[in-house]
């Protein structure tokens, strides 16, 4: 068995191989850029722990894991045109340094490779996770529109916000999880239980996201603080301070959102601290944190094997970049 940073480790080396030829330059120059300016890999070393909480590590589950990836890195090119984002592990988007066409399309065939590496896995149960992987994939696309939808918005209902980062985000790390499973020989409860540990984990992922959003060091985040203000998101910190504002703090955010001036970070920043926005992300991260953990606690292996997960899941909620 190995632990979480072993296997981090493991997926790193066998990551690092070209997965795109030379030619044309300006499509596959622009998807070795963004492979090689970092990311966390957290969804692979999933799918690595996914199947190791089962069985031994099959070469399958390296292939689906760099098929995850791929997708991931994909849906972040995408993504950072949608939110008009200049940043991304500390380095320029593809969009911005290349331009909006060559990242559309750069984004389309990491999805393609994605494919490639899925369709090499044995048949017996290539349908099942192929299945499994393009239900996620959809979600994925259904999350993202309702985070763009909800821009539009003057607010949404923090039901809608968890339904919303469900899709967009937690599915593919539960999906990442069950794939390992599902290589690993795990039965339907077991398979069950983890996606569910996946799904929890994911939405405090994202509550995480949000947050250092709003709160991060940005040498450590990588991605421009005030992102989500300057787009009006609606995070569950925007949620919340407009719902616990006071009258003259509710007109104040309404005239931000309307005028949209050059110091509306900060304006915002002010607001969301007031109203201690940031204690109350905690106590929303824990809930789900909690949730995943009992859907751990179900799966019925010895506890000594789910100790990786552990540590990954702790490790999620408690990161700065
Ligand atoms: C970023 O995911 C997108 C979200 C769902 C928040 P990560 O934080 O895993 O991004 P990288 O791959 O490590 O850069
Ligand atoms: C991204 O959510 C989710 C997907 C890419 C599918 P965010 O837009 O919050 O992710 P970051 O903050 O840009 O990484
Ligand atoms: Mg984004
Ligand atoms: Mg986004
Ligand atoms: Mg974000």
């Amino acid at each position: 068995m190995h632990s979480f940073k072993e296997l981090s480790q493991l997926f790193s080396k066998h990551f690092e191989q070209n997965h795109f030829p030379a030619q044309p330059v300006n499509l596959y120059e622009p998807c070795q850029y963004f492979l090689q300016i970092g990311g966390k890999r957290i969804r692979p070393v999933l799918t690595l722990l996914g199947n190791e909480l089962f069985a031994e590590i099959n070469q399958d589950a390296y292939a689906v894991a760099t098929a995850i990836e791929l997708f991931h890195n994909f849906t972040l090119i995408h993504d950072d045109m949608m939110d008009a984002a200049s940043l991304r592990r500390g380095m320029q988007t593809v969009h911005t340094k290349y331009n909006s066409n060559i990242a559309l399309l750069s984004g389309d065939v990491m999805l393609i490779k994605a494919y490639d590496y899925i369709a090499k896995i044995h048949p017996d149960y290539l349908a099942r996770i192929l299945t499994l992987f393009n239900k996620t994939a959809a979600e994925v696309c259904e999350g993202q529109q309702m985070d763009m939808d909800f821009e539009q918005q003057e607010t949404v209902l923090l039901e809608d916000y968890i339904k919303m980062i469900g899709l967009k985000t937690s599915v593919l790390l539960a999906a990442a999880l069950q794939i390992g499973a599902i290589i690993g020989g795990a039965s339907e409860g077991n398979c069950n239980h983890l996606y569910q540990f996946g799904l929890n984990l994911g939405i405090a992922f994202q509550i995480q996201d949000d947050y250092l959003d709003a709160f991060g060091d940005p040498e450590k985040f990588g991605k421009e603080i005030g992102g989500d203000i300057k787009q009006n998101k609606k995070t569950f910190l925007f949620l919340h301070a407009l719902d616990i504002a006071n009258a003259d703090q509710k007109k104040q955010i309404e005239h931000l959102i309307s005028t949209n001036p050059n110091n509306k970070v900060d304006q915002m920043l002010s607001i969301f601290e007031a109203c201690n926005v940031g204690d109350w992300a905690n106590e929303l991260k824990e809930k789900y944190f909690q949730a995943a953990m009992k859907h751990l606690d179900d799966i019925a292996v010895t506890s000594m094997r789910k100790k990786p997960l552990v540590e990954l899941a702790n490790f999620l909620i408690e990161r700065e970049s």
